[in-house]
């Protein structure tokens, strides 16, 4: 048995934990079975780049953030660039990908990643690879799972932050604009915000209005609150804008990088409130540093699930989480409902509306 590993997309905290998991219960069911971890996720496959994963150079990496196999989010094997007569041209080189698995002796591949990642797996399930996704992402966007590994250490490292934020703004009578990650889900601002005690939370599903957060801020003013904390996930938009761009990343299969909209709303801001208006954008900090124990829970359970399935023989499925309990889906279905957002029933958002949170609508 040989168990080829690849991660894939933005790194998330527990991506170390799934090999770790995977290497250690592959080893616990095949005694005899082999790891190759390709380098820098499909690029990998596509080059033959890899490194051998044993449980001498596994050591050590379950609570370790980051990927010791590398990541990246821009090489899709289906669309390629490579360069002919001196000009770079996109190809479909998904096949020698599966020519190096073969070459290499590839049993089954242990695929790491979020949508754009998993969708090439499938990809890949077609072309006849036997696969076994694993759902990662701090964005915690994909609806055929309950939970992503990544999410839970993401929302923590915003809380805390939003903690050391509270002081400044309170000190100093600011009203202080938090920029955090999600893509077009606003899973993280919500569970953050809720959980630091944002004043008002900001997500993509639901377009703000300059004139409702001002009020906020006022009112809050009126009960000797002269600071106010706004939580804006990256793609929030105002109601009749713009989503804010912050780059685009050519070759990615999501090209989009969003990035400024915290810096955007605090300008923008400032001139209808008394107070200074200043902004934060966590950035890459959120994806940084070690997983949280549930995210290395998470990951382990993942990593098991995986190694079951391939004793079953359950290719093309992804490992999920329902209900509290460890199950699969096929790859064809992860994508089948599109990404989950937030609804505007979702419980959090009554407990929030609850508590006086302000979504700026
Ligand atoms: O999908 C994870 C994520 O961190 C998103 O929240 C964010 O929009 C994107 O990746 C950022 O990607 P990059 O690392 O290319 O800036």
């Amino acid at each position: 048995m040989k168990i080829g590993i690849i991660t894939g997309g933005g790194d998330a905290p527990g991506l170390n934990s799934v090999i770790y998991g995977v290497v250690r219960a592959g080893l616990d069911r095949f005694p005899d079975c082999k790891f190759i971890g390709y380098k820098f996720g499909y690029r990998g496959m596509y080059r033959n780049e890899f490194k051998e994963l044993t449980r001498e150079n596994t050591s050590g990496i379950l609570h370790r953030g980051g990927t010791i196999i590398y990541s990246s989010n821009k090489d899709n094997l289906f669309h390629y660039p490579v360069e002919e007569n001196g000009e770079i041209v996109h190809r479909d080189v998904s096949d020698i990908a599966v020519e190096n698995l073969r070459k290499e002796g590839v049993d089954v591949l242990v695929v790491l990643g979020g949508d754009g990642t998993l969708s090439s797996a499938l990809e890949f399930a077609k072309k006849g690879v036997n696969v076994i996704g694993v759902p990662k992402t701090i964005d915690n966007d994909l609806a055929a799972t309950a939970a992503t590994f990544g999410f839970n250490t993401a929302v923590n490292i915003v809380v805390e932050n939003l903690g050391r934020l509270h002081t400044t703004a309170e000190s100093h009578h600011r009203v202080i604009v938090v920029e955090v990650m999600g893509r077009d889900a606003g899973w993280i601002a919500l569970h953050a915000g809720i959980a630091g005690s944002a004043d008002v939370i900001l997500l993509p599903e639901m377009p703000y209005s300059l004139e409702k957060i001002a009020q906020k801020v006022r009112e809050r003013e009126s009960h000797g609150k002269m600071f106010t904390i706004v939580v804006v996930s990256e793609s929030a938009k105002e109601q009749g804008g713009q989503k804010v761009v912050g780059r685009v990343v050519d070759d990615s299969p999501d090209p989009i990088r969003y990035g400024g909209v915290a810096a955007k709303l605090a300008a923008d801001l400032e001139p209808l409130v008394k107070n200074e208006v200043r902004s934060v954008n966590l950035g890459h900090i959120q994806r940084g540093g070690e997983p949280s124990a549930y995210d290395r829970l998470l990951s382990l359970r993942y990593a098991t699930k995986a190694v079951d399935l391939i004793e079953q023989k359950q290719f093309g499925h992804m490992v999920a989480l329902w209900k509290g309990q460890m199950g699969a889906v096929p790859l064809e279905d992860v994508f089948a409902g599109g990404n989950k957002v937030v609804q505007a029933d979702d419980e959090l958002i009554r407990v929030a509306k609850g508590l006086g949170i302000s979504f700026g609508i």
